[in-house]
């Protein structure tokens, strides 16, 4: 199955700092909530273990999605809904392409900078905030493999201007 990439950096890539979002954009969340939630069936999103122990209790796991958790160790505890793999790939197997409509990997940091290489990673939705904030996690360079398809108009919120952006795959 291919997948796609959902992301927000700031100017320089930044997006996350001290196991949290740099920013609060409500309407960037809502954002993301529609995107990974619209689904002729079910779709499903894939973090990685930092990124899951970031959102906070009330909304993991993700409702109406199915939830994929990355982790190269066992023991940990998740609710019984959330399945565990212990790589991209193995998570990509557990998918039914029929049960199964849109995949987004959905962070971190590590996670990403697997996803954006590995063959099947088809569309990149990636919101672009025009700032630059401290970070010590990034996203990584995508520019030379994708081609930018589409982007809004600036979105503002507080005192922050974002575009919201569509880079698929070079051939
Ligand atoms: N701006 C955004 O859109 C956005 C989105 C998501 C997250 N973030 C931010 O990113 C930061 C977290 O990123 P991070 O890089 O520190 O952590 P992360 O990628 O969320 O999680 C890293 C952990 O996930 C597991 N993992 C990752 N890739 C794996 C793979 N290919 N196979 C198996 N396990 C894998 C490992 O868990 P184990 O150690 O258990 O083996 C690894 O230590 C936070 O600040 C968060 O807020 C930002």
């Amino acid at each position: 199955m291919t997948f796609n990439i959902v992301v927000a950096t700031d100017l320089e890539n930044g997006i996350g700092l001290d196991g949290k979002m740099p920013w609060l954009l409500k309407q960037e969340l809502a954002y993301f909530k529609t995107l990974t939630l619209t689904s002729k069936t079910r779709n499903a999103v894939i973090m990685g273990r930092k990124t899951w122990e970031s959102l906070p209790d009330s909304v993991r796991p993700l409702p109406g999605r199915l939830n994929i958790v990355l982790s190269r160790h066992f023991g940990n505890k998740y609710p019984k809904e959330v399945l565990t793999a212990p790589s991209l790939e193995e998570a990509l197997n557990l998918l039914n392409p029929r049960t199964t409509d849109q995949v987004f990997v959905m962070g971190g940091g590590q996670l990403y900078a697997e996803a954006i290489r590995h063959p099947s990673v088809h569309t990149l939705y990636l919101t672009l905030i025009q700032k630059k904030f401290h970070c010590d996690t990034w996203f990584p360079n995508y520019k030379e493999n994708f081609v930018l398809k589409a982007q809004s108009e600036p979105q503002k919120e507080s005192d922050l201007t974002y575009l919201h952006q569509i880079w698929t795959k070079k051939n």
